[in-house]
């Protein structure tokens, strides 16, 4: 990190084509796009230098542009080594902004790419504001360099793994910087984590695998947010969708929205698909591997790769690894072919795009309301882990509604009485749950 090295991406050649993929998406993210009319004129990012990492998608193109149309400066990284679009880290790269990504890295380079991003331009100013997924920003900056946490006013975080890293964090009396937790903004987790992987996982094991969905038995372990998209997304296709949990509330849940609940010891046997999506580690293991059918398919949707001991099959049956194509592995475990999709890295990034843009506008509405809250605000908070109050959340959400047509009803002054709100909102008590 002494020398700067102002970008490295796969294919600067790409930016042209990438570009052109932000133009059409940007038509997809009102809320992005509102925020910039709203907030660009006054800049009030001016002086923030954003260090993100979050996978370099179009639509994160999309985010990075408006923080930058708000003044601030950024650099970029992606949250996980499959993740990026070529594409849009060209067009990134050749719009100035100093981004260090490429699809299909290894792990030392995605460590050298986060580290890349923690100083700015050729005077090296540190970064003073982190935007994180998974918290692999967040840990390197407090645990490699904690110097530079004095200029950092705030963290804001995507996603439920990065999240629960912050909460024990707090626990252990470790987070040195007021968080906000975009993924509990009910119009993140309720609406990315759900309707993105209904949309994006069938999408990415069709375009690993081109295997007919309809009639196949697939197994989803967690009908958590992720976990009840992924069941849809599989059930939409037309795939029998067994459903395993731990919760006896989700679990519920899964069984009334018309799904088999079954422990995954049983439930694996019958799998010609399996998904995990928990947020969890050890979800499917060695015993689990070895009593699947031939040419099950095996996938992650979750943040992390240890929800499928990948390790465990590396080892025992690496030597049978044969690469289909990139991101698409079979293994012969005793005789019978299993097909491990990404690597057991979230298989809607790696073996496709990500969600669609509408949706990630959702989401990113509410990350750069929560970086203008940090930069601007951040003496009011503790070093604690906050959400957006809900009546961001409604903005973020009301900001979405003309792009597809929805017309709200508006409350008589009597009719919110008598439910005991405002009439322009919020309209719900902060514990409700959608
Ligand atoms: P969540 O907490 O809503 O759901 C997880 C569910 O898994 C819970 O219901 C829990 O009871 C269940 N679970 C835990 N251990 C289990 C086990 N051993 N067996 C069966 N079920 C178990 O979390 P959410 O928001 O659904 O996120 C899950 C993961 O997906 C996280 O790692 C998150 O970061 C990631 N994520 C991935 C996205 C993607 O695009 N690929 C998008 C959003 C989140």
């Amino acid at each position: 990190v002494e020398t700067y090295i102002k970008y490295k991406v796969k294919d600067i050649a790409l930016a042209e084509w990438g570009r052109k993929e932000i133009k059409l998406a940007e038509a997809e993210m009102p809320g992005l796009m509102s925020i910039r009319k709203e907030f660009g004129p006054s800049k009030p990012l001016k002086g923030a230098r954003v260090a993100g990492c979050l996978h370099m998608t179009i639509q994160t193109a999309v985010l990075i542009e408006t923080l930058i149309e708000l003044g601030a400066e950024v650099t970029w990284s992606s949250c996980n080594i499959f993740s990026t679009q070529d594409h849009a880290a060209a067009a990134i790269a050749a719009a100035g902004i100093s981004v260090y990504a490429w699809k299909g890295m290894n792990e030392e380079e995605f460590d050298w790419c986060i580290e890349q991003t923690l100083f700015f331009g050729e005077d090296r100013k540190p970064l003073n504001m982190i935007l994180d997924d998974g918290g692999d920003l967040t840990n390197m900056v407090l645990d490699k360099y904690p110097e530079l946490v004095k200029d950092i006013r705030g963290i804001s975080e995507e996603t439920t793994t990065g999240v629960l890293r912050l909460h024990e964090r707090v626990k252990n009396g470790t987070l040195p910087l007021p968080a906000i937790n975009i993924n509990d903004s009910v119009t993140k987790s309720k609406f990315d984590n759900k309707y993105g992987c209904k949309e994006s996982l069938v999408d990415s094991i069709r375009r690993a695998t081109d295997i007919m969905m309809a009639g196949k038995v697939a197994v989803v372990a967690g009908y958590g947010d992720v976990g009840k998209g992924s069941a849809l997304s599989l059930r939409g296709a037309g795939a029998r969708v067994i459903v395993t949990e731990i919760d006896p509330i989700c679990a519920l849940q899964a069984a009334m929205d018309g799904f088999e609940v079954k422990k995954m010891d049983d439930a694996v046997k019958r799998a010609d698909i399996v998904v995990t999506a928990t947020g969890n580690k050890d979800i499917i293991v060695g015993r689990h591997f070895e009593s699947m059918k031939d040419k099950a398919i095996v996938c992650n949707i979750g943040h992390f790769d240890n929800e499928i001991d990948m390790a465990w099959l590396n080892k025992n049956y690496g030597a049978t690894k044969d690469t289909i194509k990139p991101q698409v592995d079979k293994y012969t475990i005793k005789g019978k072919d299993v097909i491990v999709l990404a690597e057991g890295r979230l298989v809607n990034l790696g073996c496709a795009t990500g969600h669609p843009s509408f949706v990630m506008s959702n989401s990113f509405t509410n990350q750069t309301l929560a970086q203008l809250e940090l930069w601007q605000n951040s003496s009011k908070y503790e070093n604690k882990v906050y959400t957006l109050p809900k009546h961001l959340d409604e903005k973020v959400a009301s900001l979405h509604l003309e792009k597809i047509g929805v017309e709200l009803d508006v409350l008589s002054p009597d009719q919110a009485k008598y439910i005991g709100v405002a009439v322009e909102g919020p309209f719900k008590s902060d514990s409700y749950r959608y």
